[in-house]
């Protein structure tokens, strides 16, 4: 615990909020409540500092340069690698791909790994809790190849339903990929059971860690994960960077992703020498700030911890999901025992829309649609919902400002 964000045993959620400067916006006259963290989450000092620092002091390209600042951004860099390394308990820093977002992980093992290792007649298993880009890429891969996608269904709380997943099983899966947090539900998954049905059946799994790894620890190796895929913007830090973990054992199998400078070795006309891991999955310039400025964004989350996250986050989800549940016609979508702090909703016959224009005018910023889960809005026969999504530095008050948003809503719009 560190003593400038925490006392006896609660954050000091006035120091932390003072970290985020856009938490002082006002909207429309009243000040921001910003509840649309699953979207992407807001940036402390210490990461925008960071920033600045970067191009103050260090802006050069990494992994060429004899000079100066070649030198010092490309140990800045591969500091952080080994920040996240260290951060996911990955067993080697080049296990740690940098790429633009847990989307293009995602992409990236689609068509790396299914190039090589799924053919005509394999299956390939997601769930029905996925965001888009967990089925997408998939989708393709499985077009591509003549492969089957094949689902696993949940129940009326947004659960996944790990008996029909164990009868999914056999030899035809090629590769499981499910999220640990669903972004729309909140659901946490039981990732730990259905990594152990997967490896029994000696099946590599993919978990999208998107919604996971802002709230939660996370331990490659303790969970035995196969790859995992999430975005920095969504854990306090910069857009357009994000992180593919694989156990080498795969990564060393699967062919590259692009082509270019930075992952190769050798090039002839003739033939091209790929480089090694990392580098063989990260052709052409990173992004070299964000990467950088990634790490600043893990020692905040550090410096607060994370146990101390997940244990503030649930009181907030706790208390959000009993105030509002005194509004009458609300209908929760999502109601999982295990949940992380997101909540769904809708009201009776009011288009989540309109509710989300109404409490922006309020000053409230929450995300109203199907939230790139279309095929789970399907089987809620729903087009969207009302999605407030709570970060460490929202209050019990923010919340009681939602509560009330929300009656103004279902008053104006009855
Ligand atoms: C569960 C989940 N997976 C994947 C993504 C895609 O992340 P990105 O757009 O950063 O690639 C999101 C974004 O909302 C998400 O919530």
């Amino acid at each position: 615990m560190n003593a400038l964000h925490t006392t006896a045993d609660i954050l000091d959620i006035e120091k932390i909020r003072a970290d985020f400067p856009i938490l002082q916006t006002k909207v429309n006259g009243r000040p921001l409540v910003y509840f649309d963290n699953a979207a992407s989450s807001q940036k402390p000092w210490k990461v925008i500092k960071a920033i600045e620092d970067y191009y103050t002091k260090l802006n050069s390209n990494v992994h060429r340069g004899v000079h100066h600042l070649s030198q010092k951004a490309t140990d800045a860099f591969e500091a952080s690698r080994r920040k996240v390394a260290a951060f996911i308990n990955a067993a080697h820093d080049y296990e740690v791909i940098f790429t633009r977002g847990t989307t293009e992980s995602i992409n990236l093992v689609a068509h790396s790994f299914g190039k090589r290792f799924v053919n005509e007649g394999d299956v390939v298993i997601i769930s029905a809790l996925e965001h888009h880009s967990n089925i997408v890429p998939w989708q393709m891969l499985c077009e591509d190849r003549g492969a089957k996608l094949k689902v696993i269904p949940i129940n009326e709380k947004g659960e996944l339903n790990i008996e029909a997943f164990r009868e999914l099983l056999d030899d035809t899966v090629k590769i499981v990929s499910v999220n640990y947090v669903s972004n729309s539900l909140g659901t946490i998954n039981p990732v730990k059971e259905i990594i152990s049905l997967a490896r029994y059946n000696d099946i590599p799994v993919m978990l999208d860690v998107a919604q996971a790894v802002q709230h939660m620890p996370i331990d490659v190796q303790e969970l035995d994960v196969d790859f995992a895929a999430f975005s920095s913007h969504k854990m306090y830090g910069p857009t357009g960077i994000g992180v593919l973990y694989g156990k080498e054992s795969w990564l060393n199998k699967m062919p590259p992703y692009q082509g270019g400078g930075e992952m190769i070795k050798t090039v002839t006309f003739d033939k091209t020498v790929y480089n090694e891991l990392p580098f063989k999955f990260e052709a052409g310039t990173p992004h070299i700030e964000a990467v950088i400025c990634l790490s600043a964004a893990i020692d905040y989350i550090n410096e607060i911890g994370l146990d101390n996250i997940a244990r503030y986050e649930h009181e907030l989800l706790v208390y959000a999901t009993e105030q509002l549940s005194m509004i009458e016609g609300i209908r929760f979508i999502g109601t999982a025992d295990n949940k992380a702090s997101v909540v769904s909703f809708n009201l009776d016959g009011i288009h989540a829309y309109d509710v989300g224009v109404i409490l922006d005018q309020l000053g409230i910023a929450v995300r109203t649609g199907h939230h790139c889960t279309q095929p789970l809005m399907d089987i809620f026969c729903i087009p969207g919902t009302v999605r407030a999504s709570f970060a460490f530095y929202n209050t019990k008050e923010e919340i009681d400002a939602l509560v009330e948003g929300v009656k103004r809503a279902s008053r104006m719009l009855r």
